[in-house]
């Protein structure tokens, strides 16, 4: 089923229904620009690294959504991630802020590998409020708005732990979590753009760590966002990541959040948006065991860069 826009099954308009409205349809529209830029030659350039990479498709696609934002919305504030590449600064203020990746997955856009979204989260009094995510090679439109539940083109979304099967399942799992088990989990990661032997080694043995803690599989498919969309349909059972950025998370982690699923700091305390680390899973005992088999990359925060 394609989604409209119209297929979502939305409860009563909210306060922010219009621009909850706007952002599904720019998705959409942005969506299709990416798909069709997705087989054309493209102009690439890196930024932090030389795995760090950014087109002229993800600049085409911020500056229409800011500007078509803007002019709907001219007192919200923006943070996008090529607006910070150039120097913006990302501060999350009480202001109804939107927090914008207009390709996440460039990588993958580059190499044509079909695994590719937009993401557009929005934030007031520093809540996250709504969330919208397009696939736009499989044409699935991810939403999820506080209180109000999550969904895929219109179907209901809820993490592997929710139904009463898989929470039993799960309520098992968790003992073997106590005794520092991840059996049965399948999780998903992403690299992060810092490539530097010391980073790298880091990485490595993270994912080492976890699959000694029986993961049935750790799996990284180059897209964060998309990611954390698969632990809310339930495809997979946790993400945890070093280096991603605000932009990243923030419309996935009302989408989990919505789909029954935690997202917390890698250290165990609660989500700091702008702290460039993450750890989500469907249970609460499966994210704290994972943040406390991860050694900490430092990343510095987005808020200070
Ligand atoms: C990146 C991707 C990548 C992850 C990075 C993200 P981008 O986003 O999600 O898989 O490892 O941390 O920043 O640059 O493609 O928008």
């Amino acid at each position: 089923m394609k989604p409209s826009g119209e297929d979502q099954a939305a409860p009563a308009a909210g306060p922010w229904e219009e621009c909850f409205q706007a952002a599904v349809q720019l998705a959409l529209r942005a969506g299709q620009i990416i798909r069709k830029a997705l087989t054309e030659e493209k102009r690439v350039s890196t930024k932090t690294s030389a795995a760090d990479l950014v087109t002229e498709t993800d600049h085409l696609v911020e500056d229409l959504i800011i500007s078509e934002l803007r002019e709907r919305f001219p007192s919200h504030r923006f943070i996008a991630e090529e607006a910070a590449a150039s120097g913006a600064k990302c501060v999350l203020t009480h202001s109804p802020t939107w927090i914008i990746d207009p390709i996440d997955g460039t990588c993958n856009f580059v190499h044509r590998f079909p695994t590719v979204a937009v993401s557009i989260g929005f934030a007031v009094r520093q809540e996250l409020e709504f969330g919208v995510i397009y696939h736009c090679t499989e044409e699935r439109l991810y939403t999820g708005r506080r209180g109000r539940g999550a969904f895929c083109n219109g179907q209901r979304l809820r993490v592997s732990g929710e139904t009463e099967m898989e929470s039993h399942h799960l309520a098992q799992a968790g003992l073997e979590l106590m005794a520092s088990d991840l059996s049965k989990a399948l999780v998903l990661t992403e690299i992060g753009p810092k490539r530097d032997p010391a980073t790298l080694k880091l990485f490595l043995s993270n994912m080492e760590r976890l699959l000694h803690a029986k993961a049935h599989g750790v799996r990284v498919i180059g897209s964060s966002t998309l990611a954390l969309c698969h632990l809310a349909s339930g495809a997979a059972d946790a993400y945890y990541q070093f280096g991603l950025h605000c932009w990243d998370l923030a419309a996935a982690t009302v989408i989990i959040r919505e789909a029954g699923g935690i997202v917390i700091d890698t250290s165990g305390g609660p989500l700091d948006l702008m702290a460039c680390r993450v750890v989500a899973a469907s249970t609460r005992e499966m994210a704290m065991l994972i943040a406390q088999a991860l050694q900490t990359i430092n990343y510095g925060r987005d808020d200070e860069k």
